[in-house]
């Protein structure tokens, strides 16, 4: 199947209750094991990659044709959005001419008016050749590839203001966090959630989704988030399976040496994560 955008996808999932799941993707074998992970549990998946992602692999159309071909090359039946990930102004721009099928414009750390105004560009002009886009309102808290964000709760009026752009979904802070949660996190602000999604349709989107328990994860499904957005956990599994690879010394071991080998704990590795966080999700099966 060649990649699609995100709009029904989404919208069936906010109406469902429940969740699919936007996974970063680093390179080759982060491609091909998310890749698996949707195959193999037959359920919609987005692939997306962060500005800094895709500056290391080589740029926005490299990693576009990476994974239109490896879907191609593995046979990839199920639905595959392919989405630029916090992006700025610049970035969400050349994805859309690039061709990615949904762009996230991340302006949170703009003034509101101009994040107001840049949204409604990024949507007139990504709607015009059917890319889906995300936006975001309130910040997330932590660090992803250099992007920082205090962790302030979105807005209920700013949120319905951004929401009435047409975005596709909507990113919002509710005390969520990229990265790993610290100890003394207070955990997800369910009361802000719920009165954004008493507010918006939109389909509602849960970044910083690694580290979050199952339940408030579940819980926040329920209320209205539609995206989990979950990079550090399988990057933790992949540093994980490798690190046990090299310490048991298989590397040391005939051609263990060879990255098809040594690569492949860690690339099963976040398979096995990515097929646990769409169970956590409820993603159905493709019809
Ligand atoms: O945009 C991507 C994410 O929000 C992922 O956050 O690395 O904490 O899972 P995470
Ligand atoms: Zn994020």
């Amino acid at each position: 199947m060649s990649i699609v955008n995100g709009k029904g996808i989404f919208d069936a999932a906010r109406s469902g209750h429940y969740a699919v799941g936007a996974f970063n993707t680093n390179n080759l074998e982060w491609t091909r094991a998310i890749l698996a992970a949707a195959q193999e549990t037959n359920t919609p998946i987005l692939i997306q990659t962060s500005m800094g992602a895709a500056k290391y692999m080589g740029g926005y159309e490299l990693c576009l044709n990476l994974v239109q071909q490896t879907v191609k090359s593995m046979g990839i039946t199920v639905p595959v959005i392919m989405h630029l990930d916090h992006g700025n102004y610049e970035a969400a721009k050349e994805c859309i001419e690039v061709g990615y099928t949904s762009v996230m414009f991340d302006g949170h750390d703009l003034p509101f008016e101009e994040n107001l105004e840049k949204t409604k560009e990024i949507v007139a002009l990504a709607h015009a050749k059917n890319i889906t886009v995300e936006a975001e309102v309130g910040s997330i808290g932590g660090e992803e590839d250099g992007i920082i964000g205090e962790g302030e709760l979105a807005d209920v009026e700013e949120a319905k203001k951004i929401a009435a752009t047409g975005v596709d979904y909507l990113a919002c802070g509710i005390g969520n966090i990229h990265g790993k949660y610290p100890a003394n996190w207070k955990g997800l602000h369910f009361d802000r959630l719920k009165e954004l999604a008493a507010e918006i349709a939109t389909p509602l989107v849960l970044h910083g989704g690694s580290g979050i328990p199952k339940e408030q994860i579940q819980k926040a499904i329920s209320l209205g988030v539609s995206k989990v957005n979950v990079n550090t956990e399988c990057q933790l599994a992949f540093a994980d399976a490798t690190r046990k690879y090299i310490e048991a010394g298989k590397d040391l071991e005939g051609k263990g040496y060879d990255p098809r080998k040594l690569l492949a704990p860690g690339t099963q590795a976040i398979t096995d994560i990515v097929k646990e966080r769409i169970d956590w999700f409820g993603t159905p099966e493709v019809k």
